[in-house]
């Protein structure tokens, strides 16, 4: 079966450094077999969530139904159809940018939470599917790890909508120059990174 794997791309700037890294990623699933596409979020029509519950107070594993009638449901219902997932934002003030928390947060329909509830629990755990993380920031990798929680974000993304991290690529010293090449060991991690996602995971053994 030919594995298929979405990109989430939450930067500014089309072509810039977190898209053309993401690109090297899905180019070398592609490679492998796989089938790809990229959704960048400056693109869609992503409202924002406005704190009603109204996708949280039905129990189940189905995610839950949003108010808003916009670009969300398109871009969910694809991740579900999926075998692997690239969420990507550059670091923006130590964060993710705001179209990726927009977004991120329009994911609480993955959750369970009456009212009356402390706290929301996850609809489903483990959907089958793995994640690649991209992030990128002016300041170097070393520092950009440990000073800023873009990939944090879009780890606790992944966990919500019920993939396992496979990796994560973090490009630093991102913002030297308006254009800047990736540098070789970026591609080299991308490669990788993209092999992962493709390659075909055995099917468990069906118990007697
Ligand atoms: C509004 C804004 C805030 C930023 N904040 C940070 C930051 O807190 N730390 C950092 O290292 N880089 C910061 N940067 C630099 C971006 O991370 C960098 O330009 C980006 O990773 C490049 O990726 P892109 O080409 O996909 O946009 C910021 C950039 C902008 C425009």
């Amino acid at each position: 079966m030919t594995r298929k794997i979405i990109a989430i791309v939450g930067s500014y700037r089309k072509e810039g450094i977190v898209e053309r890294a993401v690109e090297a990623i899905l180019e070398a699933a592609a490679e492998r077999g796989a089938e790809t596409e990229t959704v960048r979020l400056i693109d869609r029509s992503i409202e924002f969530c406005t704190n009603c519950r109204t996708c949280t107070r039905e129990e189940g594993p189905q995610r839950g139904i949003c108010v808003h009638r916009d670009g969300m449901s398109d871009i969910l219902d694809r991740v579900e159809a999926a075998d692997g997932i690239v969420l990507a934002s550059p670091v923006n003030f130590f964060g993710v940018t705001a179209v990726t928390q927009r977004f991120i947060e329009r994911l609480l329909c993955y959750a369970y939470w009456p009212w009356g509830k402390p706290m929301p629990a996850l609809r489903v755990k483990d959907r089958g599917l793995e994640a690649v993380l991209v992030t990128s920031s002016a300041m170097p990798a070393a520092l950009g790890r440990v000073f800023t929680r873009s990939l944090s974000s879009l780890k606790r993304a992944a966990q919500t909508l019920g993939a396992k991290t496979a990796g994560t690529l973090f490009v630093g010293s991102a913002a030297l120059r308006e254009r800047q090449e990736l540098p070789q060991a970026i591609l080299d991690r991308a490669r990788k990174l993209g092999h992962e996602l493709a390659r075909q995971r055995t099917e468990p053994e069906p118990l007697n």
